[in-house]
């Protein structure tokens, strides 16, 4: 919907003094976002840090692409710098430029190609895995299996070393945790950090964790005397600081995984619930992939496998909201839009806009596939940001999803287990709480 003139943004509920919203924001900030988004496309929240969260697409685009000049990554992203250091996803774009540039010949599409073989292997384990799974018949919680083909594929990609079935995924997910509570949840990041409450003990573990990593590769690779082609080694050869070269590693080691890993989780449990996708992927992967896995400069034909991930992408966008700050005054989609107000750009709630997606709370992979889809406004989907800051990974994401979900359709069907129903979960990632549990049955 485009706006004549300009009127200011509409208030979401004043809530108490000084915490404003905060209660039914923190009991399930979901369900919240979807009630401010049947408000209007943008509103203002008030919570202890107050932000307008923003679903409408022609805004979202100044936002990152026609403006982003006058869009600060501001004081919720300053937030994330106590976990992440000061890296790609927290350095305002002046310093951002230069690790960015470093660090972009580990993501060409050439690199890619040699991480999709790599996502074989990882999902050669998971099938390794499944057919004794398959066998037993039992239910079986199917997304660590999953969240590990992620953790393999990133971790060579990055550093060169397997982190599957390390300490690692834990400290991502802690940290993933610790990022959302110290960033909107206040309260637990607020106790001071030498009382040993379970919020700072985890994050203290999940730092050391990856600490140890960080400054395991770095010295490694300086006592070799030779930096290497992946991430860690385009960091090491730009001369950047060791502080640099670490807050970027840290980065690109908690933006990866989780998100790729549960996005993975996600399709799979989307295709085990409707089965017209499943045989869709199916059907077309028998026939392109004739039983093979998937050569990494095939990936590209597999259409409906893209779909499906970007059904699921839609429906539980891993980075489900993304902060800026505005300098200037600006005019976002007819709304005044003052100087320091912080802008919530929530990808959950745009992806499930009637305005822009016609039944939105269904699971249907064709919507990607019609022409409807391209009549779209592009920042309607935008399950990786957008403009000059859209995510580095996007590539090595989409090979890695596509890989796994193909290779796991041409052996298995997941059956849900009645007895648990699915609840998303969500820090700086949406995830499912309580895990998939499932049957997994060889398919014949
Ligand atoms: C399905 C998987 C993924 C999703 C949904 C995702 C989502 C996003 C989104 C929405 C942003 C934009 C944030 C903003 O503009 O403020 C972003 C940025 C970023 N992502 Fe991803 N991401 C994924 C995978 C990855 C992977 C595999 C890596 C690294 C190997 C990665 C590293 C980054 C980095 C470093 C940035 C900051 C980019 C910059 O500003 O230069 N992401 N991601």
């Amino acid at each position: 919907m485009t706006r004549q003139g300009s009127c200011p943004v509409a208030h979401g509920p004043a809530g108490l003094p000084v915490i404003g919203d905060a209660i039914p924001y923190y009991k399930d900030p979901l369900t919240y976002t979807l009630r401010m988004q049947e408000r209007d496309s943008m509103v203002s929240v008030k919570l202890p840090i107050p932000f307008v969260q923003v679903t409408e697409p022609e805004a979202i685009e100044r936002v990152l692409r026609t403006n982003p000049d006058n869009y600060v990554r501001g004081k919720l992203y300053r937030k994330f710098s106590g976990v992440m250091g000061f890296g790609l996803l927290t350095l305002d774009t002046d310093q951002w430029r230069g690790p960015r540039k470093a660090v972009q010949p580990a993501f060409s599409p050439q690199r890619v190609r040699s991480d999709a073989r790599e996502a074989v292997g990882a999902t050669e384990e998971v099938i390794r895995r499944w057919t004794a799974h398959a066998a037993s018949g039992d239910v079986v919680d199917v997304a660590p299996d999953l969240m590990d083909v992620a953790a393999r594929v990133l971790g060579m990609a990055l550093i060169g070393q397997d982190l599957s079935r390390t300490d690692y995924t834990r400290a991502a997910a802690i940290a993933n945790k610790v990022i959302f509570i110290s960033t909107i949840m206040g309260l637990p990041a607020m106790v001071p950090s030498f009382v040993p409450t379970r919020y700072h003990r985890d994050r203290k573990w999940a730092n050391r964790v990856l600490d140890g990593i960080i400054h395991g590769v770095i010295s490694s690779r300086r006592a070799r005397g030779e930096c290497g082609s992946d991430a860690a080694g385009q960091l090491l050869a730009a001369g950047l600081s060791e502080a640099e070269v670490s807050d970027n590693l840290r980065t690109l080691l908690l933006a990866g995984s989780d998100t790729t890993g549960q996005a993975l989780t996600w399709t799979m449990y989307e295709l085990a619930r409707h089965p017209q996708a499943r045989r869709a992927v199916e059907r077309e992967v028998d026939e392109v992939l004739a039983g093979q896995a998937p050569a990494p400069d095939r990936l590209g034909e597999l259409v409906q496998t893209t779909a499906a991930i970007n059904e699921a992408l839609r429906l539980h966008p891993p980075v489900w909201q993304f902060p800026r700050d505005a300098v200037e005054p600006d005019c976002l989609a007819g709304r005044e839009v003052p100087a320091g107000t912080t802008v919530l750009l929530s990808v959950y709630g745009t992806h499930r806009s009637p305005e822009h997606w016609s039944d939105p709370e269904a699971y249907d992979p064709r919507r990607f596939l019609d022409d409807t889809h391209d009549k779209r406004h592009k920042h309607a989907f935008l399950p990786f940001g957008g403009g000059r800051r859209m995510c580095i990974g996007k590539g090595l994401a989409m090979a890695t999803l596509v890989t796994a979900v193909a290779m796991l359709s041409q052996r298995y069907r997941l059956r849900l287990s009645g007895a648990h129903t699915v609840r998303s979960g969500q820090y700086i990632t949406l995830f499912p709480s309580g895990g998939i549990p499932a049957v997994v049955q060889e398919r014949t």
